[in-house]
Parts: structure tokens; sequence; C-alpha cells
């Protein structure tokens, strides 16, 4: 009894002596910190709890073996100093991960510079995203979300107030989407001196027009060419021989006559030059004069009217600043009998950027989270065009605090990767609201000017290489019915880590534009109903979960290059 007694202390003060024991290091270098092994020894030993576990990535080191002392090539052994790591060859654990259950993880990189001498180590703290966890992602753009409330102007403000709005114009963007880029903040601070994508082209009496059939296939003189947009219309013109020399749109000088304003509401001019001028004739042969530089004006000879302008085609060269330089117009002239009681015209313009300088990246090369998601268009045969303003390449409809639809037209919020965003506004709807307009402005307000066709796959991707540019997939989600107007916009974005795992580039695959509508109730008159129009983009990380490469056995994979037998077969 007196013997079991004693072996039973005995094994009691074992465990007492082992429990008040110094915990021991880690023995073996794990680079999966399930227990993460302690490394201060200076735990109090009278308290009963366990160490603390190590939760930050930088303090925890799996090959830290000898107490005190610097373990060669253990580039994390804050026991070795920049002598230490002079000598060493290689890191023996080049990344210490923090949870693996975690949706974002922090990790230590550790590696040599070689180049350097000494040879020196090199730290970096990086986050990880966890593919392989299914991550619920708060809304994070707070910009977004929320809108400041207009200041009420007081007797103190005023002057403050009145510096900032009390100009001819005044940008409704924040300033914070001007400051932190990088090699375009000169120009995006002055954004109504240059022309924007989409904004019609000023000239000195109004705008550049492109005749263009709007309700019929009558020309209609009211379609103002937009900055940047390439447009090829055709339309019906009635004409007579007895008057052709009186109608205005047959004339060649109608459509050069007057200059273009080389930025909007600037002072300085662009002269429309005629680049060429090619005549058919009456049975459609065509030649090219070669004395471009006289005008040939409508005029009657024998029964027939020379000189009426069939075809117009612009061209306008622009800078990256989004200035005009150059203008000119290449014709078509023709001629009509008798018996014509309308002809075709065409019209079309074209845009070239002169020396382009390379439009700002928003990553080196996969995106930076933060910086705006890059988008253009692409033109019949030319490589992608870009807005020249990097925020407003891909936009959603920005909340305002009058939350009016019809009042927020025009209010945009760029898309920056990785930030979720909703957006939207409030429209009364009352009995005398017509369809088909209101439908029409309603997707004019939730894709804003000029929705972009394709979306860079990478941050840096170039406009000529169009393989790299993802196209946007549009779908329609709709009821059944008459009148259906569109109340949503969701912009998703799939990405996917690219490249190696240590330093994974983030790339666009996939991105879907998603218009929902919705059945317009006819409303008795006098009454009013509220919709919520709402606009929203989502980044969804689509990468396959990376693979440990040591579980499976490589296989040879050979493949012979396609023309290895060449020119034996
Ligand atoms: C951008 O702004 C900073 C600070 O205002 C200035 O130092 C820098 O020269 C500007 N860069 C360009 C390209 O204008
Ligand atoms: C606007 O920007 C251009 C360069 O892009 C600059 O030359 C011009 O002085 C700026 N104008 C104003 C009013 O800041
Ligand atoms: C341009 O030409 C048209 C037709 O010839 C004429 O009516 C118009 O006044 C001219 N505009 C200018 C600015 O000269
Ligand atoms: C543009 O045209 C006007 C009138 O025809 C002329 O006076 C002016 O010199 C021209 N400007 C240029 C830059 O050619
Ligand atoms: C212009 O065309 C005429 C015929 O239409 C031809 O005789 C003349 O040599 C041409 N001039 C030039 C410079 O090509
Ligand atoms: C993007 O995804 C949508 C829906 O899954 C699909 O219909 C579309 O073809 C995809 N687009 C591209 C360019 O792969």
């Amino acid at each position: 009894m007196a013997a079991a007694l004693g072996f039973g202390a005995f094994i009691l003060l074992l465990l007492l002596l082992l429990l008040l024991q110094p915990p021991l290091r880690a023995a073996e270098p794990s680079v999966e910190p399930a227990a993460p092994p302690e490394t201060s020894a200076a735990v109090p030993a009278r308290t009963r709890r366990g160490p603390a576990p190590v939760t930050d990535v930088a303090k925890l080191c799996v090959c830290d073996l000898l107490v005190a002392q610097c373990d060669v090539n253990c580039c994390c052994d804050p026991d070795c100093s920049a002598a230490d790591f002079s000598l060493f060859t290689t890191c023996s654990v080049p990344v210490v991960t923090g949870d693996s259950r975690l949706c974002s993880q922090k990790a230590a990189i550790y590696s040599l510079d070689v180049e350097a001498n000494p040879p020196e180590r090199v730290f970096k703290l990086i986050d990880q995203v966890n593919p392989s966890i299914f991550c619920i992602h708060a809304t994070n753009y707070e910009q977004a979300l929320t809108f400041s409330s207009p200041e009420m102007p007081t007797s103190e403000n005023f002057d403050q107030l009145l510096k900032q709005f009390g100009s001819a114009t005044f940008s409704a963007e924040p300033e914070s989407w001007g400051m932190n880029t990088d090699d375009q903040n000169l120009s995006d601070a002055n954004e109504t001196y240059r022309y924007q994508y989409g904004v019609p082209i000023q000239t000195v009496d109004a705008f550049l027009r492109l005749p263009s059939p709007v309700v019929s296939s009558w020309c209609s003189d009211e379609n103002p060419a937009g900055f940047l947009v390439n447009q090829a219309t055709k339309c019906i013109r009635s004409v007579s021989v007895e008057k052709c020399d009186n109608i205005q749109a047959l004339n060649m000088l109608f459509y050069i006559n007057s200059s273009i304003l080389a930025v909007p509401k600037s002072s300085q001019m662009v002269n429309i030059t005629v680049q060429s001028i090619v005549v058919q004739s009456l049975n459609g042969m065509r030649t090219l004069l070669n004395d471009s530089d006289i005008f040939r004006l409508p005029m009657i000879l024998d029964e027939l009217c020379i000189n009426i302008v069939l075809g117009v085609s612009y061209h306008i060269t622009y800078t990256d600043a989004g200035e005009i330089i150059e203008a000119a117009a290449a014709f078509v002239l023709g001629a009509i009998n008798k018996e014509a009681l309308s002809i075709e015209q065409s019209f079309e313009i074209s845009f070239t950027q002169v020396n382009t300088t390379p439009v700002p990246l928003s990553g080196n090369p996969g995106y930076v989270v933060g910086l705006p998601v890059r988008a253009g268009f692409r033109p019949q045969g030319s490589g992608i065009i870009q807005n020249t303003n990097k925020y407003g390449q891909l936009t959603i409809l920005q909340s305002t605090s009058t939350q009016d639809c019809l009042a927020a037209q025009g209010a945009r919020a760029p898309v920056l990767f990785g930030y979720n965003m909703i957006s939207g506004c409030k429209l009364r709807i009352t009995a005398a609201l017509k369809c088909q307009p209101l439908a029409q402005a309603l997707l004019d307000l939730l894709k804003g000017q000029g929705f972009p066709e394709y979306v860079a796959s990478f941050g840096n991707s170039q406009a000529q290489d169009v393989l790299d540019w993802v196209p946007i997939t549009h779908l329609h989600i709709s009821e059944q019915s008459s009148c259906q107007i569109p109340v949503s916009l969701e912009i998703e974005v799939k990405w996917a880590k690219y490249g190696s795992l240590v330093n994974p580039q983030a790339r666009i695959v996939n991105v879907t534009a998603t218009i929902t509508t919705t059945t317009l109730k006819q409303l008795p008159s006098g009454r009013e109903r509220t919709i919520p129009i709402t606009s929203s983009v989502v980044f969804t990380d689509v990468s396959s979960p990376a693979e440990p490469g040591y579980k499976a056995w490589p296989t040879i994979n050979a493949k012979l290059p396609f023309d290895f037998f060449f020119p034996f077969v």
C-alpha cells in the first residue's frame, strides 16, 4: 500500500516537474504552425495557463532550435545578426504562414539577397488570401456606401465654400480620387480643360454633327459626334435637282465650315481640312481628285446636279491630354438626275491618338487592390481604346445625397479592384412617365456614358494586345411583359491568382454585367410610386486551390515541339 502511495506521489511529482519546466523549443521544422511553438522562454513558471499562442507570423520561427544562438540558414532566427546572415547559403524555411483556417492570413517571407555585398537577409510580410475556404466578404468600400451630406452655408464657412464651388464649374468627384495617381495627377486635376470619352465635340457654333437616322431612316443633323466614339451612320435625304444647290446638307461646306474647339470651352480652334475628295459618277465609278484643296460646290449641269455630298468621313487626331489637334474630312461627292427623290448619305468618324504615352497601369502585372479596373472599347480592327481618365473607365452609379435617380445622372464612382460596392438611388414613377423613354433613361443611368466592352485582365495589359482583354458578358434577367424597365446592374468580376504561390498576381478572368428588369405597371393617374435602382460590383476569387507539389509523384509529360520532325514529314 505504502509502496503504491509512494509510486503515486512520484508520478505526481514528475507531472508537476514537467509542468513547471520551461516549454521546449519545437524540435521539428514545420511550415504549418498547427500548434505554434513558443519562442520566448520567459513565461512565468507559476502561472498554470499554457503558453499563449504566437499569432504574429513575423515572430514565429520554426527553425530556431538553439536557444540564444544563431541557427544556420534559419532566416527568421532572432538570434542571428547581419554578420550571420551574410554566411547563410539559403533560407531553410522561406515562408511562415499564419492560421490556414482564416480567409486571409499573414505570411512572413524570408530570402537572401546574394547579390548584395555582403549577402543580406530580405524579410517581407504579406497578406495571403486563402483560396480553399469559403469566405464571406463584407462590402468594404465605404466611399460608395456613404455620401457626405452637403454643407450648409453659414457665415463661418461661406468664404471657404465659395472658394470651393464658386467657380463656373467644379468637379463632383472627391479630390482623393485624383490624389494617389502616380503619373496622371496633373491632367486629372483639370477635367474641364480636356475632352472626355463621349463628350460632344464642340465647334464654334455648337457641336460637330454626325447626321444619323434618329426616328426614321431620314437624316437628322442633331446627332453630336462624341469624343472617341467611333461611329458610322447611314441615312436618307430628300433631294431635287432644281433646289440642290440650296440644300445645305448636300454642300461640302456644311460639314467643314465651323472649326472645332481644341478642348471644350476653349478659344483655340482647329480647322477641319479636306483630306480627299472622291467623285462618284452616276454609274457608280469613283475617281480620286488630286486637287483636294478646291471646294466643289453643288451645281446644276445639264439636268444633273453634281458635287453633292454622298459621304463624309471625319478623322480626328487628339493627344493623351484629351485635346484635339487635327481634324480632317474625306468626301465622296456624287451626282443625281431629275428622277432622284432621295439619296443615301453615309458618315463616319474615327479617332487617332498622337504620341501615345502608356495609359496608367493598375498593377504590374497583376492588379493591385484599390487601383481602378482598366476597361475600354474596341473599334473595328483596332486595339483597345481607353478613357484617358483612369478613374472613368469602369464605373458604377454613385449614390448622391438627394437619392433621386433623375438628379443623380452623371455622378459615377470608379470600380476599384478588390472593392465590393453597392450604390443606388430612388426613382419616383408617376402615371405620366412613358415606358420606352424611361427604360432608356434608366439604362443610361445604370451604365453611364460609354459602358466599356472590354476589361484588362492584368493591371498592365497593353491596348494593342487585344487577347489580354476580357470581353464583358452581358446578361439580362427579365420578366415577360410588354413594359420592362431596368432596375439593377450587377457587375461581377471573377479573378484568379496567377503565377507563383509566393507572389501570386491577380488576373481578371471573366466579367459579367447583369441587368435585371422589372415590369412597370401602369399607375392610375395622379398616383406615384418609388422604386429603388441599384448597381453593384462584386469581386469573386475563382482561383483553384493551390496544391502542394510533394503529394503526387511527378509524371513525365513528354511532348515534342510540333515541328520536331520538320522537314521529314
Ligand atoms: C504629381 O504631383 C506631385 C505632388 O503634387 C508632384 O510632385 C509630381 O511632380 C506630379 N507628377 C506629375 C507627373 O505631374
Ligand atoms: C490643365 O492641364 C494642362 C496639362 O494637362 C496644363 O497645361 C494646364 O495649364 C492646366 N490648366 C489649368 C487651368 O490648370
Ligand atoms: C456653314 O455653312 C452653312 C451652309 O453653307 C451655313 O448655313 C452656315 O452659316 C455656315 N456656318 C459658318 C459658321 O460659317
Ligand atoms: C482656320 O480658318 C480660318 C478661316 O478660314 C483662318 O483664318 C485660320 O487661319 C485657319 N486656322 C488655321 C490654323 O489654319
Ligand atoms: C491630276 O489629275 C489630272 C487628271 O484629272 C492629271 O492630268 C494631272 O496630271 C494630275 N496631277 C497630279 C499632280 O497628279
Ligand atoms: C463569363 O462567364 C459567363 C457566365 O458564366 C459566361 O457566359 C461567359 O461566356 C464568360 N465569358 C468569358 C469571356 O469567358
